[in-house]
């Protein structure tokens, strides 16, 4: 764990690589991936009453309404093994909830250390999502082409099935797009006015945008 808690953003638009970087950058650092996806996943999974609010929104493409998701992530913030900081991937995706973000850390006696934005062409988005595959069980994501597993349909690391999400579907992601324009791309300019903010070229091989990555990452 580093001595200074170190909590970083991996902000982009869908299937940017977010999860598939914040999964190697937590082996890296020793801190938690903290995405509100998969939360949100868990808890449909798991049946529960924030998944069963949840899931209507996500089925669609939307973002789910603040209140539930600033309340989720504040409280898996909470949890001790972030007390050495955590890659928020996924969160926050509008300006209350980078504000509420800002508090929570605060709250925490921490603050943000930087913000990665992932950018990709709209082009190289569409065509990642048809061929994304995700583990049911540990939530690890591969792409049929790019990354896939070393046994077809099933998961590298537990051996899970492998399975496309829901909405991964074209026209879900077509609107998964239009919700990223409208309301998270604004927070670039709300990051980058503090000073956080460092952009990642991710259009290039896993591995390249790692190493750029964690080279940004030493430099904060
Ligand atoms: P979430 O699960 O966060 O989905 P997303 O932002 O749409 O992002 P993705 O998980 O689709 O993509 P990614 O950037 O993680 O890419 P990945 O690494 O998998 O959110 C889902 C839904 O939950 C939202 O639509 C919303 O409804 C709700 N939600 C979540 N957070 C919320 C919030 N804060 N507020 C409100 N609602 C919220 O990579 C994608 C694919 O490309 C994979 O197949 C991967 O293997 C491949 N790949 C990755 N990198 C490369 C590369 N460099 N080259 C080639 N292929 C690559
Ligand atoms: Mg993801």
């Amino acid at each position: 764990m580093p001595e200074t808690p170190i909590y970083l953003i991996l902000l982009g638009p869908p299937m940017s690589g977010k999860g598939t970087q914040a999964a190697r950058l937590s082996r890296l650092l020793g801190v938690p991936q903290v995405s509100s996806g998969d939360l949100f996943r868990d808890n449909i999974k798991n049946q529960t009453e924030l998944g069963r609010k949840a899931k209507a929104y996500i089925d669609r493409g939307d973002l789910v309404p603040d209140e539930i998701t600033i309340g989720m992530v504040a409280q898996r913030l909470s949890q001790p093994d972030c007390a050495g900081g955590a890659l928020l991937d996924g969160f926050p995706r509008t300006i209350p909830q980078a504000e509420e973000l800002d508090q929570i850390l605060s709250d925490l006696g921490a603050s943000l250390t930087g913000v990665l934005s992932v950018g990709v062409p709209e082009n190289v988005l569409v065509d990642r999502a048809s061929g994304r595959r995700i583990c049911r069980s540990c939530g690890k994501s591969y792409h049929l082409t790019f990354n896939p597993p070393e046994r077809e349909g099933l998961c590298d690391v537990d051996e899970g099935e492998l399975y496309q999400r829901k909405d991964d579907l074209p026209e879900t992601v077509r609107q998964r797009l239009a919700v990223y324009q409208q309301q998270t791309s604004p927070l670039s300019k709300y990051y980058l006015d503090r000073g956080l903010l460092r952009e990642v070229n991710g259009d290039q091989p896993i591995e390249d945008v790692a190493a750029d990555i964690a080279r940004v990452v030493n430099q904060l």
